[in-house]
């Protein structure tokens, strides 16, 4: 009866091949009715003398078949964690699939450089609106209603009927502009924090203008040093110390030529010298040298008097210069691209080959990454 009920279990319950059949035959077996249960109970009805033989035996056999199946059950479950873990390996010497990753635009870098050098030198960054009155914008800059730099400006004016409606009129009643230049900047600064005052103002301006070489907006960063006993030295002091750290050399030669701009006076227009290498102007040298030649970058000069006493300062107290210079371009005879155009397109090659790696150099638009 012993043999019958255990011997066959035992085996069943060594090769089980799943956790299901170990689990059917553990309710076969020890379960409420399973065969060794009822053989257990058989005990009850047994004489003592019965008992004694039988008794110890069929508690042996329970015992065995209960060990059984927990060995069994470990086994099992064992193989089912080894088979698991050899499916889910991780390669961790497989190279990661590549994430698109950003980079910093070649204007934004370059207006990073500038304030850079410029913060070095001790001038602060200072901002305007980019929708602009007509005060600031010209009048105020010295270029009154029927002067011809206004026609030269090619200016976006908002249409009279948004005047009306949205109430855009400037402080001074003049009509709102997309600013023409970042020049109306200095006399913001100059009514907002006084004298004496060092900024630079780097931001988008507005003309209808397209070619190769002139998009509908542009960079500009504008200049402005106001203080007492400025003169012209300062201004190209300033100017020779910010182009050598910016193109990062230091035989950058200027050539300051008188020129017009109604907010200045004198004016400067200031060129530097490049050599031809391989057809292509690279900056550097005399452009007197054979081989070499000028090229005109910024516009420069004293700030006017009308424009100092605009800015609401005494111009028998205060002097200073101003510059503004094309950002766009000065990115592109720093990092060699020729197509203005292109850096407002949007063209993600465009940008993956002339963007800049926010790893690679720390600047205030990438932060100070670690190199990578
Ligand atoms: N605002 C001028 C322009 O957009 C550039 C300029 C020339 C700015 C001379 C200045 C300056 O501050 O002094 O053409």
């Amino acid at each position: 009866m012993i043999e019958e009920s255990t011997l066959p279990a035992l085996a069943e319950i060594e090769c089980a091949a799943t956790l299901e059949a170990l689990e059917a035959l553990r309710v076969g077996t020890l379960g409420k009715s399973g065969s060794i249960t009822t053989l257990v109970k058989t005990l009850g009805a047994m004489s003592d003398e019965e008992r004694r033989t039988k008794g110890p035996l069929i508690h042996a056999i329970r015992t065995t078949v209960a060990d059984a199946i927990t060995a069994r059950k470990a086994a099992l479950e064992g193989a089912a964690l080894a088979e698991q873990l050899a499916r889910d390996t991780l390669d961790l010497t497989l190279p990661a699939a590549d994430r698109p990753r950003g980079s910093i635009h070649p204007v934004s870098q370059v207006m990073d450089e500038l304030a850079e050098i410029f913060a070095d030198l001790g001038f602060a960054v200072a901002t305007g609106p980019e929708i602009e009155d007509d005060w600031h914008n010209f009048t105020a800059l010295n270029i009154p209603e029927s002067h011809p730099a206004r026609a030269m400006h090619d200016t976006f004016y908002f249409p009279e009927s948004d005047l009306a409606q949205g109430g855009k009129t400037g402080p001074e009643g003049g009509r709102m502009l997309l600013r023409t230049h970042t020049s109306p900047v200095q006399i913001r600064s100059m009514l907002e924090h006084g004298a004496p005052l060092r900024i630079i103002a780097p931001g988008r301006v507005y003309r209808s203008d397209s070619d190769a070489t002139h998009t509908p907006m542009f960079h500009q960063v504008e200049g402005l040093v106001i203080d007492k006993g400025i003169h012209l030295g300062h201004l190209k002091w300033t100017l020779e110390t910010f182009l050598k750290a910016f193109f990062e050399r230091e035989d950058i030669v200027l050539r300051l030529r008188p020129s017009y701009f109604p907010f200045t006076e004198p004016s400067v227009e200031v060129d530097v010298g490049f050599a031809l290498v391989n057809g292509k102007r690279v900056l550097g040298g005399s452009g007197d040298a054979p081989g070499h030649g000028w090229m005109e970058l910024l516009g420069s000069g004293m700030v006017g008097r009308t424009v100092i006493a605009a800015g609401g300062l005494d111009p028998d107290v205060w002097q200073g210069f101003a510059f503004g210079v094309g950002v766009d371009r000065l990115a592109m005879l720093k990092y060699g691209m020729d197509d203005l155009r292109a850096f407002f397109d949007g063209d993600v090659r465009w940008l993956a080959h002339y963007g800049f790696s926010p790893f690679d150099v720390p600047t205030l638009s990438a932060g100070v990454g670690t190199a990578a």
